[in-house]
């Protein structure tokens, strides 16, 4: 668990208590503890009517004949229901007074603006959607994403599910080897790209490296670039083709498609335990019931309320708290193109005054950053448009969260700290805002019908405040469904290691007051500023290096990104430990797999420290890489001067 302990003993000291304000609960879709606790009970004497009742506000071209189908791990919601999420987020809003009410407020890195009206962003889904069927898309089909944050994204994945076909939206800052990996496994016909897109200042060159992936990838027939930053590309043609010709004639009408509940919207590559990302498979009646109703109850939406989300649509984040679920409750979103820092520290403050966001979500690492950047950078802007405030990715450290809550709140926003994985769809704990009185540190209580618990191996619950696995013991409307063409993966991974029910790969306690402190995973999984990254996947890129032999990757505690990832490495032959070396294997993982997952740290060493079973004993090496005395049965070491070498090295 990388940097787990330390938080463990820092959040255990947490004993603050933030109660909801009176005003803000009378305004709030869920007003009281009493109304929260009152969900809770129903949603578990009966999940089925729970979530059938919640689902009837959706349109439904067809209604379901049974809520839930489970046959476990399998689980299917709404059958025989059918239903677009293209019309849920836009059509239905186009019949009442918001046709013209901004969906989408888009800010470029450079400063350039866009709103787009529920009117505009259907007009341009519809056209995209026609675009999409003349290039030879049909329902079913894989379509990837490689895009900027910019309007386009949303329209195309919003066309996508109009049609039925399944998007799979690539993070812009994978590599062109990542890429290609998950061009293949999803089998994509069709690649959506733009000529480039803006960061810290620069253009990262997008449809290049589309070009690189797609030598390797026989499934794409066509791509789509959109011209953003007017970067020279190369289009090759019969293969390419620019957004704005083909857009230009095309019809903006394009029925919905009515869809199998169970139709796949979309598939998401996210780390595991192994090298190779799993394609997380979501469907459409649960995953839109799911997105929709957390949206309105957590962040208490309402249709006067700005909402900014500055996560990238590249991660669940954006798919989920961007689009699917923000757009669907007929509320105004912001999309901001590039870094929180860009031109200047206070980006961030600079747009919740100009647009007077009411809400705004992000990530702690990005909190911790602006924290080292001083308070007089969002003191320069009128911050009194916000009501709430929220965090999510990983465990807020308890004075980051003060902070969010004194600064950039002025202590009268609730923050609700939303625990959720790619794999859960949508959020799972998190405070009801106008409810669940908050604790820094803590993501509080499950969401109404959410059935979390902590557990030990066994699967049997523990006291509370004991540490132990975090686990969802029945199926939710918006799980992941299987792992995209691996049924056998999604039982092991998920499944498998406690009997009978969900693992969410964290470990978590519980505290006397039903309250969950998430305190980080518990497998080889690492979670670097917020995103997932698999200790394996950095490994093998590591090791597809001619220079090296082997390498173990482990996270370790980085007072701004949380986790900082350390590589212990062995070298090939000849091969001699220097500067450049390192420079070049942080390089060669950067081309790989992208510089989210470039190492921190990189220490060459004659041997890694195994068991003598063959398996690298991480324990040691992350408390090696954090700078840990070293506790605990070393006796299993197949080689005990191994960590005494490490060890000096370190010193
Ligand atoms: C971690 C992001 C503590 C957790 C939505 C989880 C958190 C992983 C929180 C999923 C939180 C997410 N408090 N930890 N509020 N939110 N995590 O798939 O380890 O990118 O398993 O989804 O992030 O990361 P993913």
């Amino acid at each position: 668990m990388a940097g787990g302990e330390k938080e463990i003993t820092s959040v255990l000291k947490e004993r603050r208590l933030f109660k909801p304000n009176k005003e803000f609960s009378q305004q709030a879709h869920i007003k009281s503890l009493r109304e929260y606790e009152r969900l809770c009970k129903k949603a578990e004497k009966d999940p089925e009517t729970f979530w059938g009742t919640l689902a009837k506000e959706l349109h439904w071209f067809k209604p379901w004949k049974k809520v839930l189908q489970w046959k476990p791990p399998f689980a299917k919601w709404f059958v025989g229901g059918k239903i677009n999420v293209a019309y849920n987020c836009l059509d239905r809003h186009l019949e009442g007074w918001r046709k013209n009410k901004a969906a989408i407020i888009w800010e470029g890195e450079p400063g350039d603006t866009r709103t787009l009206t529920y009117q505009d962003l259907h007009r341009e889904v519809c056209k995209f959607a026609n675009v999409l069927k003349q290039e030879g898309v049909v329902k079913g089909d894989r379509v990837a994403i490689y895009m900027p944050m910019i309007p386009e994204l949303a329209i195309a994945m919003l066309a996508c599910a109009r049609i039925g076909a399944t998007h799979s939206i690539i993070f812009g800052g994978f590599s062109s080897a990542a890429l290609r990996d998950r061009i293949n496994d999803a089998e994509a016909k069709l690649v959506v790209t733009a000529d480039g897109g803006y960061r810290k200042g620069s253009v990262i060159t997008l449809k290049e490296k589309v070009d690189e992936a797609l030598k390797g990838s026989p499934s794409v027939e066509k791509m789509v670039v959109v011209r953003r930053t007017n970067t020279p590309v190369k289009m090759r043609r019969g293969r390419d083709f620019w957004w704005h010709d083909l857009m230009k004639d095309a019809s903006d009408h394009c029925k919905a498609v009515p869809l199998d509940s169970e139709h796949p919207l979309f598939i998401l590559y996210t780390s595991g335990t192994t090298g190779k990302p799993k394609g997380v498979v979501h469907t459409t009646g649960g995953y839109l019931l799911g997105t929709t109703v957390t949206a309105r109850w957590i962040f208490d939406l309402k249709d006067t309320d700005t909402y900014w989300c500055t996560a990238d649509i590249g991660w669940v984040t954006g798919h989920s708290y961007i689009i699917y679920g923000i757009l669907s409750n007929g509320v105004t979103s912001v999309m901001y193109e590039g870094v929180p820092t860009y031109p200047q520290p206070d980006r961030l403050w600079q747009i919740v005054d100009k647009y007077k966001v009411n809400v705004f979500y992000t990530a702690p690492t990005a909190i911790r950053a602006l924290v080292k950047l001083g308070k007089a950078w969002p003191e320069r802007h009128d911050l009194s448009s916000l009501r709430l405030l929220g965090t999510v990715g990983e465990p807020i450290n308890p004075e980051a969260w003060m902070w969010y809550h004194t600064i950039i709140g002025k202590k009268k926003c609730p923050i609700v700290d939303t625990w959720w994985q790619t794999e859960t769809g949508s959020i799972m704990i998190s405070p009801l805002p106008g409810a669940i009185p908050t604790k820094p540190g803590s993501a509080t209580r499950p969401f109404p019908g959410i059935s979390v618990d902590v557990v030990d191996r066994k699967g049997a619950g523990v006291k509370p405040n004991i540490g132990g696995y975090l686990i969802i013991k029945r199926p939710w409307p918006s799980m992941l469904r299987t792992i995209w063409r691996d049924p056998k993966r999604f039982k092991n991974q998920y499944w498998s290691d406690i009997p009978g029910v969900y693992f969410t790969g964290d470990g978590a306690r519980r505290d006397r007051d039903g309250y969950f402190w998430v305190m980080g995973r518990v497998d080889d999984v690492i979670n670097v500023a917020g995103h997932r990254l698999g200790t394996m996947e950095v490994e093998s890129a590591l090791v597809s290096h001619p220079a090296v032999a082997e390498a173990a990757v482990v996270g370790r505690p980085d007072p701004i990104k949380g986790t900082g990832i350390a590589a212990f490495v062995t070298l090939e032959g000849k091969n001699k430990p220097a500067e450049k070396l390192k420079k070049a294997l942080k390089a060669h993982v950067t081309k790989e797999i992208g510089a989210i997952a470039r190492p921190d740290d990189i220490r060459f060493t004659e041997n890694l420290p195994k068991t003598r079973s063959g398996k690298i004993m991480r324990r040691l090496l992350r408390d090696i890489a954090s700078g840990n005395e070293t506790v605990g049965d070393t006796s299993t070491l197949e080689d005990y001067t191994v960590l005494a070498t490490l060890r000096q090295e370190d010193e």
